[in-house]
């Protein structure tokens, strides 16, 4: 079987890796790579892809930054040409970028099968650019693979066939577990001067956050009042680095700013918080498998598991509820929570086995 495997943005990067790890164990696949260039830095980009053994791209489409318009348009135009030379028997797609919804369009209009891995996940919030990106992508996928039951519940209710649906877990866990001894040689807390200190991790870029003046400043006031209880680090993304153009973060000294980490400092970190507060997705997986309390500054999520099993909770963004959420967290014992059925390192395995055909029903 010969599949096209697309990568695009910093979070789909953790989510290929096992799945060309598997697919590189195998004699009966063969996957041609292809990142679209929607995150191109180095740190959001190269440095994932050599931490994380993924082999170099086979194509760069190179496509870059733009309006949602224009990145989804470059990288359909980009992406044509790629399907129809390698003429592929289905391609691959992770989680809900732009290039998801882009990729898997162009290649369903070819006749090529789709693979959607993180399928089924849901928000229920249409303003989010990536519920859209998600809504679109499984309804023309043939293989919906989905990390959790609300997944399975949300496809079911939008009436695709149960064929198409496999409960699978969790390939960015596949890829946490996989480098947790790695991470935890990492020297970042040593680097930071955090060794043997308590401190928090911050993380922000979703556009309802940063982009939005007011929200970003609500934000900003509550991390200026916990930044002198605990020291906080803060990686910052492009987006949000250019949303605090303006705001003195000199004032906080407790704020430890840094450029965006590769992935085994920033699991580290994560590993070891007192408390991290993200607005992230993926983060408030990876907090759930490693027992460390999560604030989510969102009024919703599409992975209701992180709260019903996991260490997630959803604080919203009023200050005044972010300061209140994290001072109990500091000051309780963290709430125990256990790791969802599937989450166990091998959910690229899984799929791989479906898609060749080796295994047709999903895991029981
Ligand atoms: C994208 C995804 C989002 C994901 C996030 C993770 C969509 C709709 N959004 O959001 O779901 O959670 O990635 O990071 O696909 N930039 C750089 N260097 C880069 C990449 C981006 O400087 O390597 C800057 C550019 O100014 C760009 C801005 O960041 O305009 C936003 O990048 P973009 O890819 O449009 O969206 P993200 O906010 O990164």
């Amino acid at each position: 079987m010969k599949l096209v495997v697309v990568a695009g943005a910093r979070p789909n990067f953790m989510k290929i890796a096992p799945l060309m790890w598997e697919i590189r164990r195998r004699t009966d696949i063969g996957a041609h790579l292809v990142h679209t260039g929607q995150h191109y830095d180095e740190r959001m980009s190269r440095l994932f892809f050599e931490e994380l053994g993924i082999p170099r791209p086979d194509v760069d489409l190179g496509v870059g930054s733009g309006s949602h318009a224009v990145q989804t348009a470059e990288v359909m135009r980009r992406f044509e040409p790629v399907v129809l030379e390698q003429q592929p028997d289905a391609i691959v797609v992770v989680g809900d970028v732009n290039s998801t919804i882009a990729c898997a369009l162009t290649a369903v209009k070819l006749g090529v099968p789709v693979a959607h891995v993180e399928a089924g996940l849901r928000s229920f919030d249409r303003t989010m650019p990536e519920e859209i990106n998600r809504i679109l992508t499984d309804a023309i996928s043939q293989w919906l693979f989905v990390t959790e039951p609300s997944g399975l519940a949300n496809l079911r209710r939008e009436g695709v066939a149960e064929d198409r649906i496999f409960l699978v877990g969790n390939v960015m866990i596949d890829t946490l577990l996989a480098c947790r001894e790695l991470s935890r040689r990492s020297t970042i807390r040593d680097d930071l001067r955090l060794t043997g200190r308590p401190f928090g991790v911050l993380t922000l870029h979703r556009p309802a956050n940063v982009d939005d003046p007011d929200v970003l400043a609500g934000i900003l006031a509550a991390i200026g009042q916990l930044q002198r209880e605990l020291p906080i680090v803060f990686p910052v993304h492009p987006r949000t680095r250019k949303a605090l153009e303006g705001h003195d973060l000199a004032a906080m000294p407790g704020l430890i700013v840094t450029e965006p980490l590769g992935y085994l400092d920033f699991m580290k970190l994560l590993a070891e918080a007192r408390l991290v507060l993200t607005d992230s997705g993926g983060i408030q997986e990876e907090t759930t498998v490693l027992g460390v309390p999560c604030l989510t500054l969102r009024n919703n999520t599409e992975r209701p598991i992180t709260i019903d099993q996991g260490t997630n909770l959803l604080v919203g963004l009023d200050a005044r509820r972010i300061v209140a959420a994290a001072r109990t967290a500091m000051s309780e014992p963290s709430r125990a929570g256990r790791i969802p059925d599937l989450w166990d390192g091998r959910a690229a395995a899984r799929i791989v086995d479906i898609l060749t055909g080796t295994r047709t029903s999903p895991p029981s």
